[in-house]
């Protein structure tokens, strides 16, 4: 048998580039302005803050430990640190919890290169602001449309993953995020620059604590998860692509200052503007779609802006759905031997098949409803609100309990060879305040508790 050297990042670079790739994402730019649209700005916006800082940087510690300790995929990491344990269950539901979410990520990214085509070519910037909304439900509503985008993203996500780590995730990473940074940086200096910007920055940025509700802590501690791409093993299969000398202390806290800092970026493109034209802030899942819009319809340049905000939002959307399909094709190819081309063709195509329903929940399907909601709500619920946490959990607590903290700090160390600041604190979190904190999420969340 010939044993092919197992492929990993080149450079520190690389590893940011697409480890970030993957946090920074439809997260960042579509979820995280709507929910702070809907959950009344700043006081919500302190939260979420804490909730990364508490809870989401030291669970992408410890994916990144046991990624790199194992040298293996979300599953076998599991069997290789503690074999003969059913601690690999938890891999599996990463697994199952990637299927699931690429299944309905792939259709809004759909959405999203869809608006690219239309605002490239121009016909997006002629439609009248009060039809936007007719014109978005016409898309998403539609039968041929939300399935041939939708193809067309696991189509490059796929074409991406075939090249494998250095060749394919790092390389398009390394490319694509400094252009990322680049348009978001040119569309916030247009956004804070229209007159009336500054109720938008108020907005964002001044806690008015009395608009905050129960129901808001919770979707900001979950929505800590989704954005840092946590819960799925994403940061594990990563961090087992990391070479044993990289710093992973500092790695991940780069990766959520990075996440976070394209978050806040986005929500500083994107509220200053809609004040700035007295548009409401609370439009939900639409506000990228019918609001932006109608933002860039009243300002000048506006067509080149909003090109360039849709290419953005592809972008981010793509460096995320190969870290989504990694996953998995790690697990295929590692396990069973499958080759990469062969498993990443044959899941990439299993997954466009597990979307169809979710592209079609808003059109063909939208009376199908199970518990009152569609395809497309409960894959998106059953994952962001259930598997996510859940997995960050049972990771805290393997690392924690199972594999223990002082393992843990030896690799985080690299063998004592590097210091990990706050190694207390770390321990502290990882062994009780995470998994208590998340327990107490997920019971609300699934309404076992309620409020
Ligand atoms: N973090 C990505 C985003 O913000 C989504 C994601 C979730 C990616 C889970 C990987 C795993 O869009």
């Amino acid at each position: 048998m010939v044993l092919i050297e197992r492929d990993s990042f080149a450079s520190k670079l690389g590893i940011i580039a697409a480890a970030a790739g993957s946090a920074i994402g439809l997260g960042n730019i579509w979820k995280f302005p709507y929910i702070v649209g809907e959950n009344g700005g700043g006081a919500f916006l302190i939260v979420y803050l804490f909730c990364i800082a508490i809870i989401g940087l030291p669970v992408m510690l410890s994916e990144f430990l046991i990624g790199r300790k194992a040298q293996k995929n979300a599953i076998g990491a599991f069997k290789s640190i503690k074999p003969g344990s059913p601690w690999y269950l938890t891999g599996i539901a990463g697994v199952a919890s990637a299927f699931i979410i690429l299944s309905f990520y792939s259709v809004v990214a759909g959405w999203v290169f869809s608006y690219i085509s239309r605002s490239v070519t121009g016909t997006l910037i002629k439609v009248a602001p009060d039809q936007l909304g007719g014109y978005f439900d016409g898309l998403i509503s539609g039968v041929v449309e939300p399935i041939f985008w939708q193809f067309i993203v696991m189509f490059l996500t796929a074409f991406i993953i075939v090249r494998g780590i250095k060749e394919g995730i790092e390389k398009y990473s390394k490319i694509l995020m400094p252009i990322l940074l680049g348009l978001l940086v040119v569309l916030m200096i247009r956004s804070v620059t229209l007159e009336g910007a500054s109720k938008g920055l108020e907005f964002l940025f001044k806690p008015d604590f009395s608009s905050l509700k129960a129901t808001g802590v919770l979707e900001a501690l979950g929505h800590a998860f989704f954005s840092l791409s946590l819960g799925m093993g994403t940061m594990i299969t990563y961090g087992s692509y990391i070479k044993k000398d990289e710093n992973l202390g500092t790695t991940a806290l780069q990766v959520t200052i990075a996440d976070t800092a394209i978050a806040l970026m986005a929500g500083i493109v994107i509220f200053p503007a809609v004040f700035a034209y007295g548009f409401p802030t609370d439009s939900g899942p639409s506000l990228i779609f019918i609001t932006l819009p109608a933002v860039f319809q009243s300002m000048p340049l506006g067509g080149f802006f909003q090109a360039l905000f849709f290419i953005l939002v592809g972008i981010a959307s793509l460096t995320s759905t190969i870290s989504i399909l990694e996953v998995v094709v790690a697990f295929f190819t590692e396990e069973f031997n499958i080759p990469r081309k062969k498993a990443t063709i044959l899941i990439a195509g299993i997954i466009f098949i597990i979307g169809i329903p979710s592209a079609l929940s808003f059109g063909a399907l939208s009376e199908f409803k199970i518990f009152g909601k569609t395809y497309f709500d409960i894959f998106d619920f059953t994952a962001s609100n259930v598997l996510l946490p859940l997995g960050g959990l049972l990771i805290s607590l393997f690392v924690g309990w199972a594999w223990g903290i002082k393992q843990a700090l030896k690799e985080a160390t690299n063998e004592g060879t590097v210091r990990l600041p706050l190694s207390g604190a770390y321990g502290f979190i990882t062994k009780y305040l995470a998994p208590v904190g998340i327990s107490i999420i997920l019971l609300y969340a699934t309404g076992i508790l309620s409020r």
